[in-house]
């Protein structure tokens, strides 16, 4: 973890010696959600590779940029692609963009994903807020020493998605008329996609939708103190043996429903 420290302190420094800048808001966006980072004004592009110590994405369709500037009256920093677990990244670097938005100072997290729906309510195009999750990746971010400086050694999950931002996202979508589901997200380490069995055995967990992402991220956001507000795209449906997940659709997906979820994030942004 002080090596965790470190590390942020020296990203914190490059991006501080382009622009003093403090964020609200800090937003990581999934599969084909990237043109949101478009919709920014007055922003400062930094290529991942440029910051030091960022892990660089590998999968088609994640940018690959670190967006700052203006959104709904905020300032945001907004992560145009994320680093997934199976990609081979170690949950050290999955996590990084979480600790490097705190140490830039956010207090809010805003995440989305593409996910699969397994509650029959759920189709491909709905936009779903996340209640909660559960950590079926493996594994946790929180493993190792901690660090008393950057959270608590057992960080409580009872609130790890913020009551009041959950409240106001679905007043800013019923005033905008667009429909927000809302179920519990159950994440998944991948690549490969899951079993009829293991679909049956999410559901009775309790689990609406499915991804592979998204929760270390939480983690880690609770563990610094950040208030988080995440949504799935739902972009495939992910029951028994109708699991008709495949990449290209996924980004397709996601990529037809990104514009009218930009627009909703950026009217919550600017009432938060
Ligand atoms: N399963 C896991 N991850 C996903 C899916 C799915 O069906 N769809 C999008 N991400």
């Amino acid at each position: 973890m002080r090596e965790i420290k470190r590390k942020v302190a020296e990203a914190v420094e490059y991006i501080h010696s382009l622009r003093s800048f403090s964020p609200q808001v800090g937003l990581i966006l999934g599969s084909g959600l990237g043109q949101v980072a478009e919709e920014i004004e007055d922003r400062l592009m930094i290529p991942y590779q440029d910051i030091p110590h960022m892990p660089v994405s590998t999968v088609r369709g994640h940018a690959g940029h670190l967006v700052m500037g203006d959104w709904g009256g905020k300032q945001v920093a907004c992560f145009q692609g994320r680093f997934h677990y199976y990609e081979g990244y170690s949950m050290a670097e999955v996590t990084f963009p979480v600790r490097l938005l705190a140490a830039l100072g956010a207090n809010v997290l805003v995440v989305t994903n593409a996910a699969g729906g397994m509650n029959p309510s759920l189709n491909p195009g709905d936009l779903m807020l996340i209640t909660d999750h559960i950590n079926f990746m493996g594994t946790n971010p929180l493993i190792g020493p901690n660090d008393a400086e950057l959270g608590p050694r057992f960080p409580s999950m009872t609130s790890a998605y913020d009551r009041d931002l959950a409240t106001l996202v679905c007043s800013v979508a019923s005033e905008m008329g667009i429909e927000l589901k809302h179920g519990v997200y159950i994440g998944v380490s991948g690549p490969s996609f899951e079993t009829p069995a293991e679909l049956k055995a999410f559901s009775l967990w309790g689990a609406d939708a499915v991804g592979m992402s998204t929760v270390p991220e939480v983690i880690v956001a609770s563990h610094a103190d950040l208030k988080v507000l995440a949504i799935s795209v739902i972009t495939n449906i992910a029951r028994g043996e109708a699991h008709e997940a495949h990449h290209g659709q996924v980004l397709d997906v996601a990529g037809k429903v990104g514009p009218s979820l930009a627009r909703l994030l950026e009217k919550t942004c600017a009432r938060i």
